[in-house]
């Protein structure tokens, strides 16, 4: 691997990783496990699911890609010759291009949220909202806006598309000049504009009751479900068991200090989860909408238009939420068409451009035909989900944890000896007392822990 496949910058490689783990997970996914699993119950259990499980499979996922500098199939071609192992690579690869099937279709909805609020198209015939009077009339006519946006079958499609060339164009700017930059304007321009919405929420009428709820732990909903809910948000939210951290590992240059790495990234996402929470939980009890089921595309495209509609700067407050989500969402696509990417530019030994195109353009198809899953293929259902449904919870609940449980098992039993405790090491250069306690739970407690979600 050439060194201009290398990130350049201590702070790029942070910004690009941390890209990478927060998208939609931390802002439409966590709010709404957040709520449905007893507020600061579930946070507490989630803090420690990112200690104890994050932070040790993210060290394996970095040590097998900086050891191998290699993509997430030829890792495990490497580290395991003649073994079957490669599996885990080609699971990664295909799991992460179905990932991104459907995380490019909501990618395209936050960009057209974004153009509309930019417009103010969204809030034509709703008008200013009122508390007390009219929220139950506006939460209608959002409900009534995202039903039809998805219901049509081009609009969604096109939105799409654009958000591919986007990504194709970035990809094509290759590890340094593409990734790195964009992660290096957005990742700061990300936590700004989360900084502005946590000021507007927190100062609203009763914001204080939004934030108690939230921070206050009711341990009567802790049940095993909580637990294995809070262990699935972990993998999602840190983007571990694709592989794709393995990929972006293999960008790092000999001298990363890995476990603060690590510890970077988990710390920067747990903040975004944290800081959407302020956003978000102050607005909903503020203006009465806390009996809503903030649940995923919900929250985001229905419920917190009411909010905005209620504030005297409606269309900028809407712009920035959405451009937030936009940036968030871009930052972690590119990673996830990188997994594949990289695997045709190693392995293969294809030109980055023809790798790029190879990957981007069936997605085109692939995203397109996803997009149609609220139209046109309504109907067409596998398993009885549609093709959106379908795609998002076979990968989370089933590839997720399935890659997961297997990096940890190859890098604790199957991995060379002293490979995981030379990389967090840089081979013995530096101290960590955090490398016993890593291999042990890489070896007993994460297989464990995981195999609970699957069985669950
Ligand atoms: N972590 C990202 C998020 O929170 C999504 C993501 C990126 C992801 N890469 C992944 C999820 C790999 C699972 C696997 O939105």
């Amino acid at each position: 691997m050439s060194t201009n496949n290398q990130f350049g910058s201590k702070l790029g490689l942070i910004a690009a990783t941390v890209g990478s783990a927060v998208g939609l997970g931390n802002i439409w996914r966590f709010p709404a496990e957040a709520q449905a699993n007893g507020g600061a119950a579930f946070l507490l259990i989630y803090v420690i699911c990112l200690v104890v499980l994050g932070i040790p499979v993210m060290l394996a996922e970095f040590s097998l890609g900086r050891a191998s500098r290699s993509d997430a199939f030829e890792t495990f071609k490497k580290l395991a010759p003649g073994t079957p192992w490669y599996f885990i690579g080609v699971l990664g690869i295909l799991g992460s291009f179905l990932i991104g099937i459907f995380y490019m279709v909501v990618e395209g909805w936050s960009l057209e949220y974004l153009v509309t609020s930019i417009t103010g198209n969204l809030y034509e015939g709703v008008g200013k909202v009122v508390p007390g009077t009219n929220v139950a009339a506006a939460d209608s006519a959002f409900v009534a806006k995202m039903q039809e946006y998805i219901n049509t079958p081009w609009a969604p499609m096109v939105y799409t598309w654009v958000v591919i060339g986007i990504n194709l164009v970035v990809l094509l700017g290759g590890v340094q000049k593409g990734i790195e930059r964009l992660s290096n304007i957005l990742m700061p321009s990300l936590f700004v504009v989360l900084l502005i919405l946590c000021c507007v929420s927190l100062t609203l009428p009763n914001a204080m009751d939004g934030v108690e709820w939230f921070l206050k732990p009711d341990f009567s909903k802790i049940t095993a479900s909580t637990v294995i809910n809070a262990m699935g948000q972990t993998f999602f939210s840190l983007s571990l068991g694709m592989g794709i951290l393995i990929t972006y590992a293999a960008y790092y240059p000999a001298k990363t200090n890995m476990p603060q790495t690590a510890a970077i990234v988990c710390a920067a996402s747990l903040l975004v989860a944290l800081l959407v929470g302020f956003v978000i939980f102050p607005a909903v009890s503020s203006f009465g909408l806390a009996d809503h089921e903030l649940e995923g595309t919900t929250l985001v495209f229905q419920t917190l238009p009411v909010v905005f509609a209620c504030l005297p700067a409606t269309q900028l407050v809407s712009a920035l939420f959405f451009l937030l989500l936009f940036f968030a969402a871009l930052t972690s696509t590119v990673s996830i068409m990188e997994v594949s990417i990289a695997f045709f530019c190693d392995k293969m030994k294809m030109k980055r451009t023809k790798a790029v195109l190879l990957v981007m353009l069936p997605l085109l198809l692939f995203s397109g035909v996803c997009s149609l899953s609220f139209s046109t293929l309504a109907d067409f259902k596998i398993f009885g989900m549609t093709i959106f449904n379908f795609l998002d919870s076979f990968t989370t609940n089933i590839l997720l944890p399935v890659g997961a449980i297997a990096l940890c098992i190859f890098a604790g039993w199957v991995a060379p000896k002293y490979l995981v405790k030379d990389q967090l090491t840089n081979k013995g250069t530096l101290k960590s007392w955090i490398v016993k306690p890593v291999i042990f739970i890489l070896r007993w407690v994460a297989p464990a822990m995981i195999a609970c979600i699957l069985i669950a």
